[in-house]
C-alpha cells in the first residue's frame, strides 16, 4: 500500500440540550464506518467530536430545571458519550465546546479576523424582554401574523400562511419566556464580513470539496451576494465573552465549529504523537473531513472556510453532507412511536443491526434515508444471519468434529477464491467514496456465491460417505476462509461481529491487508453463534417504549413537543375551560409488566372509575405509597391505546423528571369527582 494518509474526521457536534435519536445516529454511524475503514486500511485517521454546549436554549433549559448550565451540559455529555459508545461509535475524543481549548482558539481566531479587518460593528435594534432582562431571539417571540392574522406565531415566520417577516412586524408581540410585552432596544453587534471571502468561496465550493447538489444550492446564495454575519449576542448568554468587549458573547455558531479544533487540541495533549499544527496549518498535506446533515451546510461550507481562511488556517478537504432520516416513510413522530432515542433502541436491539441497515442504504448523495422497519428486519435477518454468519456455522462443526479444529491448507475452488480477491479493490473504492450501499451489495453478492458453492458441494452429505473426509475438510477450509474475507470487508460496519469472529478464527485483529492471504494449517476456536435474528416483537416493544418515553415526558414537563419552547403558548379562557380537570382518588397503583417508566393508576373520579398509565415510575419506586391519595386529573383527554392497555386521561405532575416528579394534590377536604374551577 502507498504511504499512510493522515486524516482528521469530525461529525457535527450534537446540541447539549437533548437526547441522541436515530436521526443523529445516521450521521455518527456513517462517519464511524468511514473512519474504521481508513484505520483498517492502515491510514492514520483521527475522529473527534464534542457536545455543542453554548447558546440561550441551553441557558434557559438549565434555568428551567433549576441547575447550572455547567451541570446540565455535564449530565448530557455523559448521556451522549454512553449512547455513542454503545452504538460502537469510536471517537478518538468526545469533548465539549465549553472548554478552555475552545475559549483560547475562539478568541485567537476572532482576534486574527478583527486585526485583519474582517469584523464590523454596528447598532442593531431588537426586541428586549424587560421582565427577563434579555434580548429575544426570533423563536422566543410570539405574536399575530402581520399577513394573515393568525395568532400565536413565531417571530420570523407564520406556520399558518407561510409568510416570513421581521419580528418587529408581528402584531401584539409577547416574550415566549416571560409573557411580557417586549420593547425595542439598540445594542452594538459584531459582524463577520463574509463578503470579503466571496471570491474564495465561489472558487472553493466548486473545487470538488462538496457534492454537486450542495455546491448548486450554495451557488444560489453566492449569486445573490453574501451578507455580513452577526456573531455576537448580549448578556445574559451561555458562551464565551468577546475579548475587549464586556457583556458581549460569541454567538454559539461561531465557537461551535472551532470546537472541532478544540477537541483535537485536547486529544493532542494526551497523544504526543499527534501534532496540532500538522493538521491545521495551511498546505499541511494532511486531510480534514466534516460529516454533517443538510440543515447546517451554510455554517460549514460558507462561514467556516471563510473563518479558517481569514485566520490563516487550512480549509477542509471535503464536507460530506447527508440527508435526513425518515421512519416508515414519514418524518420521525413522537405519537407514532417512531421518534426513537438511541437509548430506547439499545434497550431492545443490537446496534450492529442498525449499522448494517444504514450502510446498506447510504449512498453518496444528500437524499433522505428511510428506516423501514419491516425491511430492516428482513434485510438484517437475511443478509447477516442468513448469508454471512451461516457460512461459518455450516463449516465450523465439520472442522471441529472431523479434524479437531485444525483448518487444513486447501483451496478446492481457486476461481472462487480469486473472485473474492478481485472484488476487494472495488469494495474499498466504494467505502472510500462513502458509497456504503454499493460496498454492502458487492459484499453480499460474494456471500451469495460462497453459500451457493457450499450448498452445491454439500459437505454434510459427503461427510456421511466413506473416504470423503479430506474433501469435506478442504471444502470447509475454503468456506471458513471465504467467511473470513467477508468479515474483513464488513469490519468497518460490524466491529463486534468481527471481534467475535476473530476469537473463533483464533487470529489477531484483522486488517484489510489480511485479505491477501488465507488461513492454512490453523487451529480454530469453538464456534459460538455470532449473531441472532431480529425478532419482530422487539421492534414492536421499541415503538411502544418510544410512545412511553413521550408519556413520561408529558407527565414530567407538561408536553414533550414544547420542550424547546420555554413557555406554552398563551391560550384563551375558552381553551382553559374546555379542560375537564377533576379531583381523583388513586385507589390502586401498580407496576406495569414490561414497562420501564410507567405506573398503572386506578382512579376513582366520583361516579366513575378510570385507568391511567403515567410515566412517573422513576419518582415513585414504591407505587403502593400512592394508594389512597388524591390528585388532579384531566378527564376529557382523548384515550390513548398503549401496548399495556388504554390510558384514559392524565394525572398532573410537575418537575424536571427522574426522581424529581411531583404528583399534584389538592388541599384536604377535596372529594373525588369535584371539578376544578
Ligand atoms: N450543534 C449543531 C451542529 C454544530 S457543528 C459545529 C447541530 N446539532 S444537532 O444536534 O441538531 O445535529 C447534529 C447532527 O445531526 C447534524 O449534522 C444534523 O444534521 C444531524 N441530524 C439531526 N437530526 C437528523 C435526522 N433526523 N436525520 C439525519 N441527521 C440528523 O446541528
Ligand atoms: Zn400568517
Amino acid at each position: 500500500m502507498s504511504e499512510a494518509r493522515q486524516i482528521l474526521v469530525t461529525s457535527a457536534l450534537p446540541y447539549a440540550n437533548g437526547s441522541i435519536h436515530l436521526g443523529h445516529m445516521l450521521e455518527y454511524i456513517q462517519t464511524d464506518m468511514w473512519v474504521r475503514f481508513q484505520k483498517l486500511r492502515g491510514n492514520q485517521c483521527i475522529y473527534v467530536c464534542a457536545d455543542d454546549a453554548h447558546g440561550s436554549a441551553i441557558m434557559l433549559r438549565a434555568e428551567k430545571q433549576g441547575i447550572s448550565p455547567e451541570q446540565l451540559i455535564a449530565e448530557v455529555q455523559a448521556e451522549h458519550s454512553a449512547d455513542f459508545a454503545d452504538f460502537l461509535v469510536d471517537f478518538d475524543n468526545f469533548h465539549s465546546t465549553h472548554c478552555e481549548e475552545n475559549r483560547q482558539l475562539s478568541e485567537a481566531i476572532y482576534l486574527k479576523l478583527r486585526d485583519a479587518g474582517h469584523i464590523a460593528t454596528r447598532s442593531v435594534t431588537q426586541y428586549f424582554d424587560p421582565e427577563k432582562g434579555m434580548f429575544l431571539a426570533d423563536r422566543f417571540i410570539k405574536g399575530t401574523c402581520p399577513k394573515c392574522g393568525a395568532e400565536d406565531q413565531y417571530g420570523d415566520n407564520c406556520e399558518k400562511c407561510g409568510a416570513t417577516y421581521e419580528p418587529t412586524e408581528l402584531k401584539d408581540p409577547k416574550s415566549a419566556i416571560s409573557g411580557a410585552t417586549p420593547v425595542l432596544r439598540d445594542s452594538k453587534h459584531f459582524f463577520f464580513k463574509l463578503p470579503d471571502f466571496q471570491a474564495m468561496l465561489a472558487q472553493w465550493t466548486r473545487s470538488g470539496t462538496l457534492q454537486e447538489a450542495v455546491a448548486n444550492k450554495l451557488a444560489e446564495w453566492l449569486d445573490a451576494g453574501l451578507q455580513e454575519w452577526d456573531i455576537s449576542r448580549d448578556a445574559p448568554y451561555f458562551g464565551f465573552e468577546i475579548p475587549d468587549e464586556p457583556g458581549k458573547y460569541f454567538y454559539v455558531w461561531l465557537d461551535a465549529p472551532i470546537g472541532y479544533m478544540a477537541s483535537f487540541k485536547n486529544l493532542c495533549a494526551r497523544r504526543p504523537e499527534l501534532d496540532f499544527d500538522a493538521f491545521w496549518k495551511k498546505d499541511s498535506g494532511t486531510e480534514l473531513y466534516h460529516f454533517i446533515g443538510k440543515d447546517i451546510v451554510n455554517f460549514h461550507a460558507l462561514f467556516w472556510p471563510a473563518m479558517l481562511e481569514g485566520a490563516g488556517y487550512r480549509k477542509p478537504t471535503a464536507i460530506n453532507v447527508h440527508g435526513y432520516l425518515t421512519v416508515n416513510g414519514q418524518k420521525m413522530s413522537k405519537s407514532r412511536g417512531t421518534f426513537i432515542k438511541a437509548r430506547t433502541y439499545l434497550e431492545h436491539l443490537n446496534p450492529e443491526y442498525l449499522r448494517y441497515y444504514y450502510a446498506s442504504k447510504l449512498g453518496r448523495g444528500v437524499d433522505d434515508l428511510d428506516l423501514n422497519l419491516e425491511d430492516f428486519v428482513q434485510k438484517v435477518n437475511s443478509d447477516l444471519v442468513g448469508k454471512v454468519v451461516n457460512i461459518a456455522s455450516r463449516c465450523a462443526g465439520f472442522i471441529h468434529k472431523g479434524n479437531d479444529g485444525l483448518l487444513i491448507d486447501a483451496n478446492p475452488e481457486p476461481e472462487l477464491w480469486a473472485a473474492f480477491q478481485s472484488a476487494a479493490p472495488s469494495i474499498a473504492e466504494a467505502y472510500e467514496a462513502r458509497d456504503f450501499s454499493r460496498a454492502m451489495r458487492e459484499i453480499m453478492a460474494l456471500a451469495d456465491r460462497a453459500n451457493a458453492w457450499i450448498a452445491d458441494k454439500a459437505p454434510w452429505a459427503l461427510n456421511k460417505q466413506e473416504g470423503k473426509q479430506d474433501e469435506v475438510q478442504a471444502i470447509c477450509a475454503l468456506g471458513v476462509n471465504l467467511f473470513r474475507q467477508l468479515v474483513i470487508m464488513l469490519k468497518p460496519v460490524l466491529p463486534n461481529l468481527a471481534s467475535a469472529a476473530e476469537a473463533f478464527l483464533n487470529v489477531a485483529p484483522l486488517t484489510w491487508s489480511d485479505l491477501a492471504t488465507p488461513l492454512a494449517n490453523h487451529k480454530l476456536n469453538a464456534f459460538t453463534p455470532l449473531m441472532t435474528r431480529i425478532e419482530p416483537a422487539k421492534i414492536d416493544a421499541m415503538i411502544e417504549a418510544s410512545k412511553e418515553d413521550l408519556a413520561a415526558t408529558e407527565a414530567s414537563t407538561g408536553n414533550g413537543e414544547l420542550k424547546k419552547d420555554p413557555l406554552a403558548p398563551e391560550i384563551d379562557f375558552g381553551a382553559f375551560a374546555a379542560v375537564d380537570l377533576r379531583i381523583a382518588l388513586i385507589e390502586k397503583c401498580e407496576f406495569v409488566e414490561g414497562a420501564d417508566k410507567l405506573l398503572r393508576l386506578s382512579l376513582d373520579i366520583g361516579d366513575e372509575k378510570r385507568n391511567v398509565f403515567s410515566g412517573i415510575k422513576s419518582a415513585y419506586p414504591d407505587p403502593s405509597k400512592l394508594e389512597g391519595r388524591l390528585t388532579l386529573y384531566v378527564a376529557n383527554l382523548a384515550a390513548r391505546k398503549m401496548k399495556f392497555g388504554v390510558s384514559e386521561g392524565m394525572v398532573l405532575a410537575a418537575g424536571p423528571g427522574g426522581e424529581e416528579i411531583y404528583l399534584l394534590s389538592p388541599d384536604s377536604g377535596a372529594k373525588p369527582g369535584q371539578r376544578v374551577k
